[in-house]
């Protein structure tokens, strides 16, 4: 399958929100850029199963949540979203297909001046992808796009077993996470 110039997508947000330096930086043969509306015809569900389970919903339930996803972000600013969600992908220019993703949401607070604070969520990167600094890239591409939205601070869950991992992205241990499954 040939790769697909952002041209002639349908993506979740304006690509330039991803700064160029980060772009530039990525190995031959990859490219970055904000979730498109095809992508689950890319592996974007097989992908997230290093994460957890993905039970597959079908395309056309993925493409409605890719839309509410594509409709927070351009509400940006606006007082019609209560949230924005950026998801990011890198993808093989070889095989079309996603290898690695991530998504960060924006909360709007009341406290710090009605600040924003953006939340880091489903890091996943291939597993035959897996340290060749992919997920850094992600994690610095959503990082830089949660403050050019505005978060006085970025912040994520994660697994004792991937704290060095968010360390070598920057990210220093600030709490306990908590949680209550239903
Ligand atoms: N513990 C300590 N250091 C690590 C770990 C780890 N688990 N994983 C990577 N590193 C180090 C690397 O050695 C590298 O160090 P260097 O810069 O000195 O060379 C640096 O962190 C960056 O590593 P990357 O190559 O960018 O890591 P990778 O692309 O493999 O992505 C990730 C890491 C996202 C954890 C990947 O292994 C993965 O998808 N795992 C399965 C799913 C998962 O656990 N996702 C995270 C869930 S938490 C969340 O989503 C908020």
């Amino acid at each position: 399958m040939p790769f697909t110039e952002d041209s002639q997508l349908d993506l979740a947000f304006d690509p330039s929100l991803i700064p160029q330096e980060i772009k530039d930086g990525l190995a031959d043969g990859l490219h970055i850029r904000p979730l498109a509306s095809t992508d689950y015809q890319r592996g974007h569900l097989q992908l997230l199963t290093v994460l957890t389970k993905v039970p597959d919903p079908g395309e056309d339930e993925w493409v409605q949540r890719f839309k509410l996803q594509q409709s927070s972000a351009s509400a940006s600013g606006s007082a019609t979203s209560p949230a924005q969600y950026y998801t990011i992908a890198i993808i093989s220019q070889e095989t079309d297909k996603l290898v690695a993703v991530g998504t960060v949401l924006m909360e709007y607070k009341f406290i710090r001046g009605l600040g924003k604070v953006g939340h880091i969520e489903d890091i996943a990167v291939d597993a035959n992808m897996q340290g060749k600094s992919l997920g850094k890239t992600i994690i610095a591409a959503l990082t830089a796009v949660s403050e050019k939205a505005g978060a006085y601070k970025t912040i994520l869950d994660c697994s004792g077993d991937n704290k060095g991992f968010y360390e070598k992205c920057g990210y220093k241990l600030a709490g306990v996470e908590m949680a209550k499954y239903t």
